[in-house]
C-alpha cells in the first residue's frame, strides 16, 4: 500500500450524513490538537497497544531517514489510553493531510474514561498505520527505538520532541505506558550531558 493515504481515506463513507464524529487520538493527536473540536474527553480503546513502529517521512523524519512515531497494534486484553475529540466532518480533510504518511481511518469502539452512566462507549474513528504501509518500520527494542529517535528530525521538528510531548501528555492524563516511558528513559540516558572528567 502507498504511504500516501489521502485518496483512500477520502473514500471512507461510514460516517456520511453524521453532523459530528468522535476521533480517538493516541499519539501526537493527544498533545497537538491543531483543529477545531466540539468536545474533548480522555478515552481508551480496548485490545490495542501503542507502539513506536511507524516510520515518519513527513513530520519527524524524511523519506531518506524516517523518524519513528506511534501506531496501534492489536493485542488481546490491552488498553490504549488517549484523548477523544468530537469533530465535524470537515475536519477530516485536515486530519487526512496531517496523517497521510501511512495512516488509514478505522472505525473503532471508544470508551470514555470519565463516563459514569453506563453509556460511555461510542463508535468513532482512529488513524492507524498497519504493517502493509510502505513507511512501516516494525518492532525493535526500546533501546534501539530511542537511538533511532535521538538521530531523527523532520519538518515538524526533532523526533525526540514527539516522544517527550507524548510522554508528558500521558503523565498529565495519569496514564502509564511502559513502552513509551521505557523509550523516554533510554533517550534521556543517551542525551544526558557526559559526566565531567575526574580531576
Ligand atoms: C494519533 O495521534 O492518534 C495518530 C498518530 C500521530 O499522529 O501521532
Amino acid at each position: 500500500m502507498t504511504a500516501d493515504t489521502i485518496a483512500i481515506n477520502q473514500q471512507m463513507d461510514q460516517f456520511d450524513g453524521h453532523h459530528s464524529v468522535w476521533l480517538f487520538g493516541y499519539g501526537s493527536l493527544i498533545y497537538k490538537a491543531d483543529f477545531p473540536y466540539l468536545q474533548r474527553r480522555p478515552a481508551s480503546i480496548a485490545n490495542w497497544t501503542r507502539r513506536f513502529w511507524q516510520g515518519s517521512h513527513d513530520h519527524r523524519g524524511t523519506p531518506e531517514a524516517p523518524g519513528r512515531v506511534v501506531t496501534i497494534i492489536e493485542q488481546a486484553g490491552a488498553i490504549c489510553h488517549g484523548m477523544a475529540y468530537l469533530v465535524t466532518p470537515e475536519v477530516f480533510a485536515h486530519l487526512d493531510h496531517r496523517e497521510k504518511n501511512g495512516y488509514l481511518r478505522l472505525a473503532i469502539s471508544i470508551t470514555f474514561d470519565d463516563g459514569d452512566d453506563g453509556n460511555d462507549d461510542v463508535i468513532g474513528l482512529v488513524y492507524i498505520a498497519t504493517p502493509d504501509n510502505t513507511a512501516f518500520l516494525g518492532e525493535a527494542s526500546e533501546q534501539e527505538i530511542a537511538r533511532h529517535i535521538a538521530r531523527s528530525a523532520g519538518p515538524s521538528g526533532p523526533n525526540s520532541d514527539y516522544l517527550n510531548h507524548l510522554a508528558s501528555a500521558l503523565r498529565e492524563l495519569g496514564r502509564h505506558d511502559q513502552h513509551v516511558f521505557e523509550i523516554e528513559r533510554h533517550l534521556a540516558a543517551l542525551t544526558a550531558a557526559p559526566s565531567p572528567p575526574p580531576v
